[in-house]
């Protein structure tokens, strides 16, 4: 944990965090009415700034790496609804949480209390019997060869920017220690909501006919991740986003790790 360059966990987190954890009225990552009301219930995401009380001022790097791992919190809480980052380059992890312990503006001490979470009955069920944190031995994860576009493009798209997380057949059940065996890997179908509690389904990104993007050219599908814009004119709904802030050339080895799927 020497590395304290904050630059990537800073793109991380302006990329995915802040969707869920960001709170306009406070301007910082202080948590925000999560709602998914038909299958997850009522709940907000956590308060993640440096506040020690309300916040994770108080957790040591060691303790958000392992939550950020496994969704593990230090009293032993597993949190689900998140995505997992066990794949995550301990460089890139290293950033990530050295941001998050870093004065800027959006991990700001923000002394505030979110809501306890109601869960459905559905949700209560999945959690007591189904969802636990993968049991798994630390070893250093190293990053993929930056020239083996394939690789690369496994590694942004599955460890470090959240697509597989959306884009199986569940997000609930999905295997994070070994993400290929995930049902329908890449498939889609994965039931989201969205802002309005609206379903959204995840689209399937495999080389199927059912798949949109066989028929997308790589600028298509480039423009589309960067800018939410389909190739017929249509904007991607949300829970999907436009990802700005990924280089071309990092949705370019997406796109070519997608095609040996
Ligand atoms: C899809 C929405 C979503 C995204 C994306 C997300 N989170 Fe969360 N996060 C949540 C929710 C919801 C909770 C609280 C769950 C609960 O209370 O059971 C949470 C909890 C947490 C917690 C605290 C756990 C605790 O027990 O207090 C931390 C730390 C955290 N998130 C960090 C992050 C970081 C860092 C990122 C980006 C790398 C991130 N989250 C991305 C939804 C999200
Ligand atoms: C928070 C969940 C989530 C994340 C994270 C996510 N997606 Fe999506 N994505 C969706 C959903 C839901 C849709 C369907 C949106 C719609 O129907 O308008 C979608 C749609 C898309 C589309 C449009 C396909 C079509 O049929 O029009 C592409 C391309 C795409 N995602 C690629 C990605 C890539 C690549 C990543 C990672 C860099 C990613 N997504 C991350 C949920 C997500």
């Amino acid at each position: 944990m020497e590395n304290t360059s904050t630059i990537e966990g800073e793109r991380i987190v302006k990329t995915i965090c802040i969707r869920c954890h960001y709170n306009p009225n406070t301007l910082s990552l202080s948590g925000f009415n999560h709602a998914n009301p038909e299958r997850i219930g009522h709940f907000w995401s956590s308060n993640i700034t440096g506040d020690s009380l309300f916040g994770i001022g108080s957790w040591t790097k060691r303790d958000l790496v392992y939550f950020l791992r496994f969704g593990v919190n230090p009293d032993g809480d597993f949190v689900f609804d998140m995505p997992k980052y066990v794949h995550l380059s301990d460089q890139d992890m290293s950033s990530l949480v050295s941001f998050l312990k870093s004065d800027d503006p959006l991990v700001k001490p923000t002394p505030f209390k979110t809501p306890s979470p109601e869960y459905s009955l559905p949700m209560r069920l999945l959690m007591s019997f189904w969802l636990r944190p993968p049991s798994w031995k630390p070893k250093p994860v190293l990053e993929p060869d930056k020239t083996n576009q394939v690789a690369w493009g496994r590694y942004l798209a599955v460890a470090k920017f959240a697509c597989f997380d959306c884009h199986s057949g569940n997000s609930m059940t999905n295997n994070h220690l070994h993400p290929e065996n995930s049902w329908r890997f890449f498939e889609g179908g994965s039931p989201h909501a969205n802002e309005f509690g609206e379903k959204i389904v995840s689209a399937n990104l495999t080389q199927n006919d059912v798949s949109v993007i066989i028929n997308w050219s790589e600028n298509d599908f480039v423009r589309c991740l960067r800018t939410g814009i389909r190739p017929d004119g249509s904007t991607v709904r949300d829970p999907m986003f436009p990802f700005s802030m990924l280089t071309e050339d990092e949705a370019r080895a997406i796109y070519q790790y997608l095609l040996t799927l």
